[in-house]
């Protein structure tokens, strides 16, 4: 059979699309994320609507044949985009791949009045899901994450998103400095009065080179102790699992498994995904099976200029061995209660005594052939990843 004759190893799979939107309107003192300090309009914006509209085209002329089931439109505050932008953007990609009729079109926004005034238009431009940054539903956690919006202005932007998107998903961030078990019972259920589908709630974390991290080294605050923190995590897992949102990965839970994230299935479960925008991470099976890992230009400037000179806006274009695929998958799976199947990590070949002790205290469990964390594991997933990644003879 000639290398061209050879049927393509992806052709028919299931495949992803994150668009990545770098500018917010604020930084906030925590996120390390891919941002800058910008409202998004004007000349550059408009170059990168149109860069990100051309590298779409030639990264998806690598990944033909895929059925595209998910957009993600993430940042920085993708929000703040034109809504004739986005809308170019879902057609664009609908017209290069094959889509499922149900497919998902997420889009992160802030809940600022403005940006809710116009999620009637990213509705028409084709959004299907909303992930709202409420974060905290308490003016004084607000204030102190420095977000640039209020407790009020978060239940109205979820009231019309409740009305206007199908799905609707709300971010909250527990465990900031001094939270108590009972301020954060009392977060949960004012976040759960809004009635969201899907709730995805972070542990604080101090990045290094965000403004919380170089505030904790001057002394001004703590972060919560690890104890407390794995505390605010069980009452998590109690109260949305009372109220019918389940875990199905260590920060996030749904209403059902039709209302969990696609699109973040696809990076747990290890299928592909193509990345656009600035400083945008794909992964890609290629015709002869190996997974690929990309990265594209992270400035602004550069990707614009990276797309112009080279038509896709891709930086790095690597093959993974097989034990680096398998260790993704182990990072990744472990985070699902369902867990990564064992033959998938075969490539690592993990020291089955570190298993078995890890079984044998309470964090890992094997059923089916996969592996588990239990709940006591995913409040200590780094070290259990760690460890297992450390007992690799692979690697
Ligand atoms: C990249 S942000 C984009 C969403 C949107 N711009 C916003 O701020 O609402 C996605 C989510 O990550 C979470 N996040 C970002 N940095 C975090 C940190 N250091 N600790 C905990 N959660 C964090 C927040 O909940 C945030 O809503
Ligand atoms: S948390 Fe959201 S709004 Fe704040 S800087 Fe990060 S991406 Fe921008």
């Amino acid at each position: 059979m000639t290398e061209a004759a050879r049927p393509a190893r992806g052709a028919g799979r299931d495949i992803g699309l994150y668009v990545h939107w770098p500018y917010c309107a604020r930084i906030c003192p925590y996120c390390d994320f891919n941002v800058v300090r910008h409202r998004g309009r004007g000349d550059e914006a408009a170059a990168l609507v149109a860069a990100i509209l051309a590298d779409l085209r030639a990264q998806a002329a690598g990944a033909r044949r895929r059925r595209l089931v998910s957009i993600f439109f993430g940042g920085g505050t993708p929000s703040l985009m034109d809504a004739a932008a986005v809308s170019a953007i879902v057609e664009s990609a609908r017209g290069l791949f094959t889509t499922t009729p149900d497919l998902e079109v997420t889009l992160e926004a802030n809940p600022t009045d403005a940006e809710a005034d116009r999620f009637a238009a990213f509705a028409a431009a084709g959004v299907t899901r909303l992930s709202l940054g409420v974060q905290s539903l308490h003016d004084a956690d607000l204030a102190f994450l420095g977000r640039n919006h209020d407790a009020a202005a978060a239940r109205r932007a979820a009231s019309v998103a409740a009305r206007v998107f199908p799905r609707l998903s709300i971010d909250l961030i527990y465990a900031l400095p001094g939270q108590t078990l009972a301020d954060w019972r009392e977060r949960l259920e004012a976040a759960l009065s809004l009635g969201a589908e899907h709730v995805s709630a972070y542990q604080l974390t101090c990045e290094p080179g965000t403004a919380f991290e170089r505030a904790v080294r001057r002394g001004e605050w703590a972060p919560s102790a690890a104890d407390t923190a794995a505390a605010l995590f069980e009452t998590t897992q109690e109260m949305l699992g009372e109220a019918g949102l389940e875990p199905y990965e260590v920060s996030n839970h749904a209403r059902g498994s039709g209302a969990q994230s696609r699109h973040n299935l696809i990076y747990w479960r290890g299928a592909d995904y193509l990345g656009v925008g600035p400083g945008a991470h794909g992964r890609l099976t290629d015709d002869v099976g190996t997974r690929r890992a990309r990265l594209t230009a992270k400035k602004v400037a550069d990707y614009i200029a990276q797309v112009e000179a080279t038509g896709a806006g891709l930086i790095e274009d690597e093959p993974l061995s097989a034990a680096e695929a398998a260790l993704e998958r182990l990072l990744m799976g472990l985070r699902t209660l369902e867990g990564v199947a064992l033959g998938e990590l075969a490539p690592l070949a993990i020291d089955r005594q570190e298993i078995g002790s890890l079984i044998g205290v309470g964090l890992l469990q094997q059923s089916d052939g996969r592996l588990v964390a239990t709940r006591r594991g995913r409040v200590v997933l780094d070290r259990i990843t760690l460890d297992l990644a450390r007992s690799a003879r692979q690697g």
